[in-house]
């Protein structure tokens, strides 16, 4: 038997594996694809931070691939009460299929993937979201047919979205630029590890990642577990705004991305994020292909 498959991280699949699950995400999303390689299975869920497209495209696209998915708050659950996370790996593994877990230390990801016997998916941690970035690819995809040539700009925090998009880069090759306040850099191992694979640019500059850039990406300044912090992050994420003036010298036929939910007047300007050039609902919608492609992929 093939041993089991996780997706922790973005380099967890190969750069064809990815191209390969995009075609499939396209191919769910206008119905062509109508099989049901989840039936019988169940995804087990653990949530200890809150989440409204995940829980959702996760829950609905275990159902639409003939699945079940549970949704298990670490609150309710006795992960919550202090039971280790290698015990429950190993009780899950016993009943489901599949784990997916939203949480804040990457390493629980790590520890949980290690005692599971079942593929077990990140849901976001507080270093990456790697599932949101597949939707992401998605999306850009959509609109330009290959990322590969593309240039994205991240405008802000070097959050977990930052993270991810840096070794989706060094995995698919694209050029990649963000703009974050000083002290608010990505993670440095992360960056280190990919910087040789592609032409990956880290300025205090917004103007200067954006600059013809053809995909536009920010996020809150203040992520899950960062609420007490948010006073601070908003004198230190002052000028780093998605609006019309930065959106001005990007490419003419750039788009916007958020992975939501979204401050506005914060991070990005009403009228950019409800604007022509927003993609924000299509990624939000994607979310639901990607995400059952990447289910089919490791189920199969
Ligand atoms: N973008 C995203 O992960 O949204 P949720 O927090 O609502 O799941
Ligand atoms: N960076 C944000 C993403 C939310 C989907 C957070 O971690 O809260």
């Amino acid at each position: 038997m093939a041993p089991k498959r996780d997706f922790l991280k973005i380099p967890d699949l190969s750069a064809r594996e990815t191209l390969d699950l995009l075609t499939l995400a396209a191919d769910m999303k206008t119905g062509r694809y109508q099989e049901r390689p989840m039936s019988g299975k169940t995804l087990a869920m653990i949530f200890a931070k809150s989440s409204t497209r995940t829980r959702v495209s996760f829950e609905v696209g275990a159902l639409q691939l003939g699945g079940h998915a549970l949704f298990l708050s670490s609150r309710d659950i006795q992960l919550g009460r202090g039971e280790p996370i290698r015990d429950t790996a190993r009780v899950l593994s016993r009943m489901v299929d599949a784990i997916m877990i939203r949480t804040f230390a990457q390493d629980d990801v790590e520890e949980l993937a290690k005692f599971a016997t079942v593929p077990v998916i990140n849901g976001l941690t507080d270093l990456r979201h790697p599932c949101q970035i597949l939707a992401d690819l998605l999306t850009v995809q959509e609109t330009f047919g290959s990322v590969q040539d593309r240039v994205v700009a991240w405008i802000g925090d070097g959050n977990n979205m930052a993270n991810s998009w840096i070794e989706a880069a060094g995995l698919l090759g694209f050029e990649l630029r963000l703009a974050c306040p000083e002290g608010y850099e990505p993670d440095h191992g992360i960056y280190h590890a990919t910087k040789a694979k592609t032409k990956i640019l880290i300025t205090e500059d917004p103007d200067e990642a954006v600059e013809g850039a053809h995909v536009i990406n920010t996020d809150v300044w203040a992520s899950m577990g960062q609420e007490e912090e948010m006073e601070l992050r908003k004198v230190a994420f002052q000028g780093y705004v998605v609006d019309a003036d930065l959106m001005a010298r990007a490419a003419k036929d750039a788009i916007v991305l958020h992975c939501l939910p979204a401050h506005r007047g914060e991070e990005i300007t009403e009228d950019v994020l409800d604007g022509p050039q927003s993609r924000v609902f299509d990624e939000a919608e994607n979310r639901l292909h990607a995400q059952k492609a990447l289910l089919a992929m490791l189920l199969k």
